[in-house]
């Protein structure tokens, strides 16, 4: 399997909490509450899936990679935009993890934030998917060499065994404190 299928095979994952998303959302608007379970699991799923695991996964370990090549500018600044595009995908969910606070503070405007930052997130992600599935992956491989790529599914493994270990172990810490 080649380091960008492992890859595209986390986006179709991540892909089928889209219409999640949507459907959460239109809940919450007509119910006019935030579902605080439902925002919890969005955001642990952004955070460590889609964020930690996935997007650790390209920046930290293919781009870098890419970095050290020679890009064209047009795949550079690919490359730059979706690291761009990471971030803001960041801020949308520390932003929905606020909105939940505000509603559980008495706020009711955190209905209206949080059912726009998850209908925001569900229309900007694909947008996202298709840019890396369709625009960028395959040009970046190109870059690399045979010996290349196989080191980076070797780091992709790697990377999400520790990832595992690391959860779990910040999660006795943190109940640990509590
Ligand atoms: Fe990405
Ligand atoms: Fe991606």
């Amino acid at each position: 399997m080649s380091a960008t299928v492992l890859l595209t095979n986390e986006h179709r994952v991540i892909e089928r909490i889209i219409p999640v998303l949507i459907k959460g959302a239109a809940t919450m608007a007509s119910s006019e509450k935030v579902d605080v379970v439902f925002i919890d699991r969005i955001t642990d799923f952004f955070r460590s899936y889609s964020d930690r695991c996935h997007h650790g996964k390209e920046e930290d370990i293919l781009f870098r990679a890419l970095a050290e090549k020679q890009l064209s500018p047009r795949h550079r600044k690919s490359m730059n935009d979706l690291a761009e595009e990471h971030v803001y995908i960041r801020k949308q969910i520390a932003q929905l993890a606020l909105q939940k606070e505000a509603f559980l503070h008495g706020n009711k405007t955190g209905v209206t934030g949080a059912v726009g930052v998850l209908n925001s997130l569900a229309a900007f992600y694909p947008k996202h998917i298709d840019k890396e599935d369709n625009h960028f992956f395959t040009p970046a491989m190109d870059y690399l060499s045979a010996a290349e790529q196989d080191g980076i599914i070797r780091q992709f493994a790697e990377f999400d065994r520790k990832l595992f270990q690391e959860k779990y172990a910040a999660l006795v810490e943190e109940m640990e404190k509590a």
